[in-house]
């Protein structure tokens, strides 16, 4: 059992569950709604508290409706939310979904106008007795602060970093960090389509970290400090059902496995087990039965 900081965002996903993807311009019922709290760093630390971590979010949270139910949810989860940041007159992020029943996929609108945790609220936190650091690679000229002061003050307790979305500037964070996931999308808008070369490239800007390309049925790839590419092979379900998240859960067992003390390669084969359970259900209950 590992105690885990995330820092990210958490927010309120209103999840239509539909035959087939509307075309533009049509109008078609939903067979099922669902509102579940999401957000990637929320999700991956609901995932490690269902293993047994004692998880600890960091983000900001509005003072609305929705955001008390993002926070109640939380709370269900077994996640602690005291050191978040409190937005007064904000609304919760809000993310509409679009669920295709053919074949899993998921398709997000997101609605934002909460601001993203300031480096000052998380440099006034304690918490320098946690066992691991995951950031979300968003939010980049505040993250790098906070990254900054968190390799200042911790012993040598891991920080991993998601790289899911190309943003302005976030090639400042590559240097930092012992654990970089890249998402296919980032990868591929790099002009990648090898996992191995874009992992050659990384070790360019950060020479210690290890680096991770879950790339979802294609299985997932990583390379440890010794430079040599691993290829692990996906866990696919009977049925895709819902990919929500799956990266986040992907993220999950990444960092459970490598606090637990597994190599690299027994990490990525629990995460593709993790992440391809995952997507053959809806949401994230019970995968505390994915043993490592
Ligand atoms: C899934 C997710 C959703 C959320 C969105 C945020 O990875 O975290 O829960 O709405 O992505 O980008």
């Amino acid at each position: 059992m590992s105690k885990i900081l995330g820092t990210g965002i958490a927010t309120l996903d209103i999840i239509n569950q539909v035959a087939h993807f509307p075309h533009e311009d049509e109008e078609m019922r939903a067979d099922e709604q669902r509102i579940s709290r999401g957000g990637n760093t929320a999700n991956t630390l609901e995932v490690l508290a269902q293993l047994g971590n004692q998880c600890h979010f960091c983000g900001t949270l509005a003072d609305d409706r929705d955001s008390q139910v993002i926070e109640q949810k939380l709370s269900e989860a077994g996640i602690d939310t005291r050191s978040c940041q409190r937005i007064s007159g904000g609304h919760a992020p809000t993310s509409y979904v679009t669920l295709n029943r053919q074949n899993g996929s998921r398709t997000i609108v997101h609605f934002r106008d909460l601001p993203e945790l300031s480096a000052d609220h998380f440099l006034g936190q304690a918490f320098g007795d946690m066992d691991w650091f995951h950031f979300e690679g968003r939010n980049i000229s505040a993250t790098l602060k906070m990254l900054q002061h968190t390799q200042s003050i911790r012993v040598d307790q891991p920080i991993s970093i998601e790289f899911e979305k190309d943003r302005p500037d976030i090639d400042g964070l590559l240097h930092m960090g012992d654990v970089l996931v890249f998402s296919h999308t980032f990868v591929s808008g790099r002009g990648f389509d090898s996992a191995e070369a874009f992992m050659h490239h990384i070790r360019n800007h950060n020479d210690e970290a290890m680096i991770i390309c879950p790339w979802g049925d294609e299985g997932a790839w990583g390379m440890d400090r010794d430079n040599r590419p691993i290829h692990s092979p996906a866990s696919p379900p009977q049925q895709v059902v819902d990919t929500l998240g799956a990266g986040d859960c992907f993220n999950a067992g990444l960092i459970h496995a490598l606090s637990s003390g597994r190599t690299l390669a027994e990490a990525l084969a629990f995460s593709n087990r993790l992440a391809g359970t995952k997507v053959g259900q809806l949401g994230f209950e019970g995968l505390e039965r994915v043993s490592l």
